[in-house]
């Protein structure tokens, strides 16, 4: 069954810290990733973190390598699969953007994030990388790595004025646009 139930805002599953893979090229992390890779793809989502499918493990996958509607200046994101990583600020500059989440189904709010950052990790082989990363694709990476240290976006907004509903906020854009 590759196509998971995504957990939403309030299930305790998403508030835990996610251990780390130790094991690589076993077929239970091979099957993890199609299962994410599914669910991602049924939903419209343009990034999932293994502990919204109920996985507490380091897991996330982001990107499409596609240009993204909401970031048209935005240079695609290629499709990664990112385990156990590491997020270092490159400057302690922060900027606010707006954001969605597949837990928290069609709502939007405003999230102050690292604007520039490095961040490294292992890929589905246990090969290391290395990337610097800015605007939004900083933002995703750091969205998604949330999701294993049992952060959802909500948790970081400042200024709630700036959440909402997504019909009312943006009206006309799909909610099949959540990251
Ligand atoms: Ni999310």
């Amino acid at each position: 069954m590759p196509i998971k139930e995504i957990l939403k805002m309030g299930d305790p599953r998403l508030l835990r810290v996610a251990k780390k893979v130790e094991e690589f090229a076993t077929p239970k992390l091979a099957s993890l990733l199609v299962d994410m890779t599914e669910t991602m793809r049924r939903a419209q989502g343009v990034g999932l973190a293994a502990p919204q499918i109920g996985e507490n493990l380091q897991v996330v996958m982001f990107g499409t390598g596609e240009p993204n509607p909401r970031y048209p200046d935005e240079e695609p994101v290629a499709k990664t699969v990112l385990i156990n990583p590491v997020i270092t600020p490159i400057t302690e500059e922060m900027e606010e953007g707006w954001e969605g989440c597949l837990s928290v189904p069609g709502l939007r709010g405003r999230v102050p994030r690292w604007k520039s950052i490095r961040y490294s990790g292992v890929n589905e082989y246990g090969e290391p990388f290395e990337r610097v990363a800015r605007g939004f694709h900083a933002r995703m990476v750091q969205h998604e790595c949330d999701h294993l240290w049992g952060i959802l976006y909500p948790m970081r907004i400042k200024d709630f004025s700036q959440f909402g509903f997504t019909e009312v906020l943006f009206p006309g854009l799909s909610d099949s646009e959540d990251d």
